[in-house]
């Protein structure tokens, strides 16, 4: 089967950005000169998506918002001929794309908002996309089309990961592979994962990076999920269950990871896209350069 639809979870409240997102949604804080969930958006639909699926909650409509029309605003732009402008508006999103939203009711975590999509995505095989991380590609590569390639051979969900450094495991789910790293681009079979293990439990250093491509099973097995760490019904947990009953494989990532839901990420993400925006490239160079930075820009 292949996956052509992606769950958005954007019901977060956004606490580890605050005082910023205390009336706008995290997810619209702008990174360079588009909202945060755009780059998302545009991730998933490069790498072949068709429908999304935004997991929302009251006071978070500016996010529709943005991926509809606004007609008084492209009246004006079209009557002053302001073309460019125009086009980054009103082509957020190709035609093909539908983006439809369903609500949260309840803060009880990322196992629960996924599982608020399962009337959509039945049985179907679906991505998600965790809005606070950025992967910001290298050289053409799309990590989201690799992992939906590598999915429809076998039908193994695939899990993106990345090596954090060992006092970071505590803040993320972490993958046990038996101490095989995939190559970049490459996933190997994972035996468990554990959600925010504590730093001398943790079977790995290898955390999940916010990108997952899962079968239809999943919204089964979180169903019978207990909440976990935190409290709150983990989807790390459900695919624990699944890792029971069929493999799933662990992929290393070979873009970038920006982590936007905390302050020094968020900012750190503005600066490796700023250093590649035509825009803005050349005086953010000067300016790190004012400060003896030597950089190395990322291509997008
Ligand atoms: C979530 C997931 C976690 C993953 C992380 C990536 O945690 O539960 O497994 O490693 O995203 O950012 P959160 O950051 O929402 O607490």
């Amino acid at each position: 089967m292949t996956v052509t639809t992606a769950i958005i979870p954007v019901a977060g409240l956004g606490t580890r950005v605050l005082p910023a997102s205390k009336s706008i949604p995290k997810e619209m804080l702008p990174v360079v000169d588009k909202p945060a969930i755009q780059y998302v958006v545009e991730e998933a639909v490069a790498a072949g998506i068709t429908q999304i699926v935004l997991v929302t909650r009251s006071g978070k409509e500016a996010i529709e918002n943005h991926f509809d029309r606004n007609f008084e605003l492209e009246h004006i732009l079209a009557s002053k001929k302001k073309t460019a402008l125009l086009d980054s508006i009103r082509n957020v999103v190709p035609e093909h794309v539908s983006i439809t939203s369903v609500r949260q009711n309840s803060p009880a975590g990322l196992g629960h908002a996924v599982h608020c999509a399962a009337s959509i995505t039945g049985d179907r095989p679906f991505a998600v996309l965790l809005p606070d991380v950025l992967v910001q590609n290298q050289g053409g590569q799309n990590d989201l089309r690799q992992m939906i390639a590598l999915y429809e051979k076998q039908q193994y969900a695939q899990i993106m990961v990345e090596a954090v450094p060992q006092d970071r495991v505590g803040s993320y789910g972490i993958v046990d592979c038996r101490g095989e790293i995939p190559a970049s681009g490459q996933s190997v079979p994972l035996m468990a994962m554990v959600e925010k293990p504590a730093p001398d439990e943790a079977p790995s250093n290898l955390a999940i990076t916010g990108r997952y491509i899962l079968p239809g099973r999943v919204m089964t097995l979180l169903e019978d999920i207990q909440p976990g760490a935190g409290g709150e019904i983990q989807l790390t947990d459900a695919i624990q269950a699944l890792t029971l009953e069929s493999t799933v494989e662990a992929y290393q990532m070979q873009g970038a990871s920006h982590d936007c839901g905390n302050k020094a990420g968020y900012l750190l993400a503005n600066v490796s896209y700023g250093l590649v925006h035509p825009e803005t490239a050349a005086e953010l160079r000067d300016f790190l350069s004012s400060y003896g930075i030597d950089h190395h820009a990322r291509s997008d």
